[in-house]
């Protein structure tokens, strides 16, 4: 089982877009895939559920993600993810001919509660770096993931929130790989840069703790997440081409030594505007553009290559800053 996180210190960039289709396209291509949408924006849940259903169906019966959060308790075994999972049916029934799933672990608009009480278990936005609970915080998502069974899914793929709080801290030490979209524009960059900084700043700080905790059971494993690569999203094309301005982002990302997917996904109001509203990704729509369907595939082609062979982290650009 592949986990991969979908982060982006910026917001609005692509990353509830790229989850909700890659998700589905690879569901359609008949892998059991798991997302968890970890925003309390539930955006990704919005995606597949109509905000009524939601509160129905999932927020009173505490099927989402701040119900298993809550219903943790410290020093004990956490309760099974697969409670709290759902299988959105609209797009279930789009994907199930070639025998995929698509199951979703919801948000809930109140995720933020939990993200404070997190914080505060940590003592604080600052002063985390050796307490008791350290662990307790930043390995929960990886215990839960880990209660599933390999055979359970193929892929999970989790869309963070757009901030590097505890709750994207915690995505991280839970995945083996990071997907980083990203606009072409200065300031989503520039994001990548603070995104590289503070994920370098964490994955050393995690060790760290890690190697003064050595004597704990079972042993805490090192964090060595892999950057899949930067997917450049909502490119312009002029003439049937992307602008030359990528030119200069793309130089930019491989000076941070981070890979960018050869694929990108253009602009297209008419492909993603009204997505929400059907419960269906862009990919599954009957009525796509061909040169989005077109670019969708090869991203996900692309992205089930880097997937299988994802390079490792490394660098002194991934070191704290200070
Ligand atoms: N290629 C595209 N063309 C046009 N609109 C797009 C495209 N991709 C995404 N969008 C739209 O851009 C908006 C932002 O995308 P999305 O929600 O995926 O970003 P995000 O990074 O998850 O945002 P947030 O940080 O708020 O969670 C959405 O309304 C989405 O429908
Ligand atoms: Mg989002």
């Amino acid at each position: 089982m592949k986990a991969v996180a979908i982060a982006s210190y910026k917001g609005g960039v692509g990353k509830t877009t790229l989850t909700a289709n890659i998700g589905a396209a690879i569901a359609r291509l008949g892998r059991r895939v798991l997302m968890i949408d970890l925003d309390p924006q539930a955006n990704l849940t919005f995606s597949f559920y109509r905000p009524e259903t939601w509160r129905t169906d999932l927020a009173d019966h505490r099927r989402t993600v701040k119900a298993w959060f809550e219903s943790w308790r410290p020093e004990t075994t956490p309760p099974p993810l697969a409670g709290y999972v759902t299988t959105p049916s609209v797009v279930n029934a789009a994907v199930a001919a070639g025998g995929g799933t698509l199951d979703l672990l919801a948000s809930h608009l109140s995720l933020g509660d939990i993200e404070m009480d997190l914080t505060a278990r940590l003592g604080g936005a600052r002063a985390h770096r050796s307490t008791r609970y350290y662990f307790d915080v930043y390995q929960r998502l990886a215990t839960g993931l880990a209660s599933f069974s390999t055979y359970d899914y193929d892929l999970v793929l989790i869309d963070c929130p757009p901030n590097f709080g505890v709750i994207t801290r915690a995505a991280i030490a839970a995945c083996d790989h990071l997907l980083i979209p990203a606009r072409p524009d200065n300031l989503s960059t520039l994001g990548i840069e603070h995104l590289m900084s503070r994920l370098g700043r964490f994955v050393w700080e995690y060790n760290r703790v890690a190697g003064l905790q050595s004597g704990m059971h079972p042993a805490v494993k090192r964090l060595e997440p892999r950057v899949l690569g930067v997917v450049l999203m909502m490119v312009q094309y002029y003439g049937g081409r992307p602008t030359s301005f990528l030119r200069p982002y793309i130089h930019q990302a491989s000076g941070l030594g981070l890979p960018v997917f050869e694929s990108m996904l253009r602009v297209s109001n008419r492909s993603f505007a009204g997505a929400a509203g059907t419960q269906l990704p862009a990919v599954l729509s009957a009525d796509l553009p061909p040169e989005v369907a077109r670019e969708l595939i090869s991203l996900v082609e692309e992205f089930l290559r880097r997937v299988g062979a994802a390079s490792r982290m490394a660098g002194p650009s991934h070191r704290p800053v200070a």
